[in-house]
């Protein structure tokens, strides 16, 4: 019984901050499918399959992308600022820099989805606009190659460490209310 109830207890503790490492995988992945559309086409004419996998690509980063950055900026990042561990202290300068990145990887993504959406809608992409989306593109993928190694090895392990069962269970809470109470996107 004991064994059973510590299980659940273990289970529970994990699952929103896995829900957080599952998220940076799907970020990458979807980049991933920007970049190879890109590399596939130079901005010409998709095939029936990229054009579905480039509008799935808009609607994550629309909806579930922005959705991680206020669960870290929301949920994560001030639990650990006003925690009074050590590491925790020595974390907040490099929240600062995690939050920077945000708007950042935010604005660039942004442009990216903006010509994506005329990608989709015009059949090509003229030559400057394909240059920009592949720069925009890059430039993720280098902010994010670098800001979820520090997530994924400092941040989230020292959450998980310091984190009372009740703030988990608070911000697995918060999680799915951002996910319940939005609004889905439109297309076009
Ligand atoms: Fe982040
Ligand atoms: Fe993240």
């Amino acid at each position: 019984m004991a064994r059973t109830r510590s299980r659940r207890r273990v289970r529970r503790f994990i699952e929103p901050m896995n829900h957080l490492y599952d998220s940076h995988r799907d970020i990458r992945h979807f980049l991933a499918v920007i970049a190879d559309a890109l590399q596939q086409t130079g901005g010409a004419a998709l095939t029936p399959t990229q054009w579905y996998d480039l509008a799935v690509a808009i609607i994550y980063f629309e909806t579930e992308a922005v959705t991680h950055t206020a669960d870290e900026e929301k949920s994560v990042f001030p639990r650990l600022r006003a925690s009074r561990d050590t590491a925790a202290r020595v974390m907040v300068h490099q929240i600062a820099k995690l939050k920077r990145e945000h708007r950042e990887a935010g604005r660039r993504l942004r442009a990216v989805n903006a010509l994506l959406r005329r990608w989709l809608a015009n059949g090509a992409l003229q030559a400057t606009d394909a240059r920009y989306l592949r720069r925009h593109v890059t430039a993720v993928q280098a902010i994010f190659t670098r800001h979820f190694a520090c997530e994924d090895e400092e941040l989230f392990p020292l959450a998980r460490r310091i984190f009372s069962m009740h703030q988990i269970r608070e911000i697995e809470q918060e999680m799915v209310a951002r996910r319940t109470g939005g609004a889905h996107p439109q297309l076009f």
